[in-house]
């Protein structure tokens, strides 16, 4: 189990907070791990009414950790087995109770797209959010090319998952992402008592009315398992090798 990755509890609130900020909170496949199995613990646990996710030290994450990620996807290849990466998005796109992110500096790749399942997002002025699949040879996840046309209309969505164009607090509260745009200090205070709110609303009322708003799963998951079978093409890929060998050689100096 990873230490990167805090898991704590306050009144009904389960707060689970990436703390690996010397990386930027860069997620590896024991972060994934931890990540699924307190997902998993809060929905089973009747006392705990909503998750709240948060980075650290003015990070949200980096997204995948890449060294970590090559080896994980290769080895899950060879085993014919799913990678921890791939079952977390499963778990968080399935995961049946509120969900709230506070998003500060950089939110990479899954550090945007995990935004599309949540049901609440406050960002501070200092976010910023990129899908940078295409840029690195690979293909949009967690359901990202089906839910960002239909947030932010086609001609964004291409914006941010063709083109790669990063985009701040302002554009993610416009593009309809963000809720709201909260000053750093208040953040984590701002995101808990919303978070505790959802928590305090009656359980079962507000549980079917979130299965309402989100409509039938089954579209949902099916892009899903359309978008992880390219995007493990796509890893094998010349496009892709180059793309993280350039990081590679970048991180090593
Ligand atoms: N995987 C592995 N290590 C990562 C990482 C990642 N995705 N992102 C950052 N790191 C590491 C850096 O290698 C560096 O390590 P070092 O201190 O040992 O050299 C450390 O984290 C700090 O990163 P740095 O790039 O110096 O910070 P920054 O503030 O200048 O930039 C980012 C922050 C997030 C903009 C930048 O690190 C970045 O673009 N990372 C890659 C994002 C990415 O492509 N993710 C994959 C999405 S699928």
């Amino acid at each position: 189990m990873s230490e990167f990755v805090e898991v704590s509890r306050e009144a009904a609130v389960c707060r689970v907070t990436l703390a690996r900020p010397e990386k930027k909170n860069a997620l590896t496949s024991a972060m994934y791990e931890r990540l699924t199995l307190a997902f998993e613990e809060a929905s089973a646990d009747e006392s705990i009414g909503a998750l709240l996710l948060s980075g650290s030290q003015g990070v949200f994450t980096a997204g995948n950790d890449i060294g970590d990620f090559l080896a994980a996807a290769m080895a899950a290849s060879a085993a014919n087995t799913t990678p921890a990466g791939s079952r977390f998005i499963y778990t968080l796109a399935k995961f049946d109770k509120p969900l709230v992110a506070a998003i500060e500096g950089p939110a990479v790749g899954i550090g945007t797209t995990l935004c599309f399942h949540c049901d609440l997002v406050y960002a501070a002025p200092s976010a910023r959010f990129s899908m940078p699949f295409v840029n690195l040879g690979l293909v949009p996840e967690a359901g990202s090319s089906m839910l960002a046309p239909l947030r932010f209309g086609m001609a964004k969505a291409a914006e941010a998952l063709l083109l790669g164009e990063p985009f701040d607090a302002a554009a993610a509260k416009e593009l309809g992402l963000v809720n709201e745009v909260v000053e750093s200090e208040a953040l984590a205070a701002h995101a808990f008592l919303k978070s505790a709110a959802l928590a305090a609303k009656p359980r079962e009322a507000l549980l079917a009315a979130r299965r309402l708003l989100r409509g039938d799963p089954a579209p949902l998951l099916a892009r899903m398992d359309e978008e992880l079978r390219l995007f493990h093409k796509r890893l094998r890929s010349p496009e892709a090798r180059a793309a993280f060998m350039a990081f590679m050689e970048k991180a090593k100096g």
